[in-house]
């Protein structure tokens, strides 16, 4: 199988828009095959990928650990607290040694410096299981869901709330594909400079459009997708009740949706907080995705895997 060129997966501003085509179009069939009974494609056996979480997880730890099953593979999974990394081994020592052990590395970590050192010190691939900055499986798992429930598109994504690690991946990925990407946010919680910037230059090279639209009425008006995440995000507890005051009339409701297209599907990468950022009508409705969302990060995980361990 074709590899990507790539060393490492930590932003999707490592790929570009034939390598995100390249992702989307393994995972389905990774899907295809999985849903017509081969449920082991073995093209990793003997290989093995460590998993190391600085922070919670459901999905991303297990559709990687089913993934690597599914590969024929296995995977391992280590929180901060079990490694010396905890007790502050250098992040260089650990990388040089886990390098000498496993075929790949998934680290979710607090800090997205963290794991670019990681990354400079390993010889293995190293993949972005989130960060504060980015979530980059997750977003290739979002256009995946899109295309497969919309087609290639273009497409109007919107997304309603906080300018975090999510909203800043998810930008990133539907402009590499030429889609239009409508950010609906208050003051002050963007996405970071950085990123925003990437975003309207790859926006112009692929011919997509973006804008930041302040009143979340307006945004969704024209939305095929209107998306949107938790406003207090794992780290930022301590802000929580300025969040939930500013976020307030950015939640995903009933009347919101009443001013979007009737056929505009609701996404969130999950876990939701029921009750503020989506009501429980909207996410239980017929046009929420979420669970396929999902149950696509397996299948989005095993291409990536393939594509770029060794
Ligand atoms: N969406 C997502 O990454 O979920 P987890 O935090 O449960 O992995
Ligand atoms: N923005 C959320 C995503 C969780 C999958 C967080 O960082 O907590």
């Amino acid at each position: 199988m074709k590899r990507l060129e790539i060393d490492h997966l930590l932003s999707i501003s490592d790929l570009d828009r034939e390598d995100v085509e390249t992702v989307l179009r393994v995972a389905r069939m990774f899907k295809e095959r999985y849903l017509a009974g081969e449920r082991v494609v073995p093209i990793l056996e003997g290989r093995t990928l460590g998993l190391v979480f600085e922070k919670p997880s459901t999905r991303t730890r297990i559709s990687f650990e089913v993934a690597m099953h599914q590969l024929g593979g296995q995977a391992f999974t280590y929180t901060y607290r079990e490694l010396q990394l905890g007790r502050g081994e250098a992040i260089k020592d650990t990388a040089a040694v886990m390098s000498r052990y496993l075929d790949g590395v998934m680290i979710r970590a607090r800090r997205h410096e963290d794991l670019e050192e990681f990354a400079r010190h390993a010889s293995i691939p190293v993949i972005n299981g989130l960060s504060d900055l980015e979530h980059p499986c997750q977003a290739l798992t979002d256009v995946f869901t899109i295309w497969e429930k919309l087609g290639r598109g273009p497409h109007t994504v919107v997304f309603v709330g906080d300018g975090n690690n999510v909203c800043s991946s998810l930008a990133l990925a539907c402009v590499t594909l030429g889609w239009d990407f409508v950010h609906s946010v208050p003051e002050g919680y963007e996405c970071p400079e950085r990123v925003w910037r990437e975003v309207e230059r790859r926006a112009e090279e692929y011919g997509a459009e973006v804008r930041i639209v302040r009143d979340p009425e307006e945004a969704v008006r024209d939305a095929d997708v209107i998306y949107t995440d938790v406003w207090v995000s794992m780290g930022d507890e301590d802000e929580r009740e300025e969040r939930l005051r500013a976020f307030r009339p950015y939640q995903v409701n009933e009347e919101l949706l009443s001013h979007a297209p009737e056929d505009a599907i609701v996404m969130h990468c999950m876990p939701i907080q029921r009750g503020y950022e989506m009501t429980d009508e909207v996410a239980d409705s017929e046009r929420s995705v979420i669970y396929d969302q999902a149950e696509n990060r397996l299948h989005v995980q095993k291409a990536v895997l393939s594509l770029l361990l060794r």
